[in-house]
């Protein structure tokens, strides 16, 4: 038996804040990374499911092939990863805005992204909701995870992203056709409820994604919307 032990692969403050990139390991040798963003815990890699299911949701009902997407937040990569490996999908930007965790990506820190080495995938340091308003637009999918949901922000500015505003300019990204995911920390009713009454948006539903954690039964969930046809 080893200590559970801590390691910071990286820490880097900015305009946004710090974030930090450990590595835990475990008393029984396991080890996992964790995501810190202004001292508080954004995410780690021992149950990776719903970020995946982010983006399985979401392809799964876009039809066709060469699809484009759009993910909001990089975090440990894997909603990026899950939407590369599907085969029908042609490009993945994603839009993070903490310049550290995409030079963290860049250096092969990030195990999900297996070292860049897709040349469908380009990450870019930004703000998502600039990304939205500003375009190019016609996205097949949208998939946000910048945050832990409407209920809970680690970042007050991303409150705009889930009013409906926001929804708007995300589901205005999107070509006809096109879905709009949002993962929440929690269920989101409100959330639901405003993509569905949005002009233009068609089949909002609500997947909720329970996950056991520590013995503790936690209800994720992936809000969707389609742009109608
Ligand atoms: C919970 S993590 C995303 C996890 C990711 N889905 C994954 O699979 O690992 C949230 C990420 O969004 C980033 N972020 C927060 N607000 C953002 C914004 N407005 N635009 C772009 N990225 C943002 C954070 O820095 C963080 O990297």
């Amino acid at each position: 038996m080893i200590d559970e032990h801590t390691e910071d692969l990286g820490r880097a403050s900015g305009a946004h804040g710090e974030v930090l990139l450990r590595r835990r390991t475990t008393a029984d040798g396991e080890a996992h990374l964790e995501l810190v963003v202004d001292g508080v815990f954004a995410m780690d890699d021992v149950d990776t499911s719903t970020e995946r299911r982010l983006a399985a949701e979401a392809l799964r009902r876009c039809a066709g092939d060469a699809l484009r997407v759009l993910v909001g937040g990089l975090g440990l990569g894997w909603t990026a990863a899950a939407a590369l490996a599907d085969p029908r999908v042609a490009a993945v930007d994603v839009v993070e805005l903490q310049p550290a965790l995409v030079g963290w990506a860049a250096r092969g820190l990030l195990p999900s992204l297996a070292g860049l080495s897709d040349r469908r995938l380009r990450l870019r340091v930004g703000d998502v909701a600039d990304a939205l308003r500003s375009g190019p637009d016609g996205w097949d999918a949208v998939l946000l995870d910048v945050d832990n949901g409407p209920g809970f922000l680690v970042h007050r500015s991303n409150a705009a992203l889930y009013r409906r505003s926001g929804l708007a300019t995300a589901l205005a990204a999107l070509r006809p056709g096109g879905v709009l995911a949002i993962w929440s920390s929690g269920p989101a009713p409100e959330l639901l409820a405003a993509l569905a009454g949005l002009a233009g948006s068609a089949d909002a539903e609500q997947v909720l994604l329970p996950v056991e954690r520590d013995g503790r039964r936690l209800d994720y969930a992936v809000v969707l919307a389609r742009r109608a046809a």
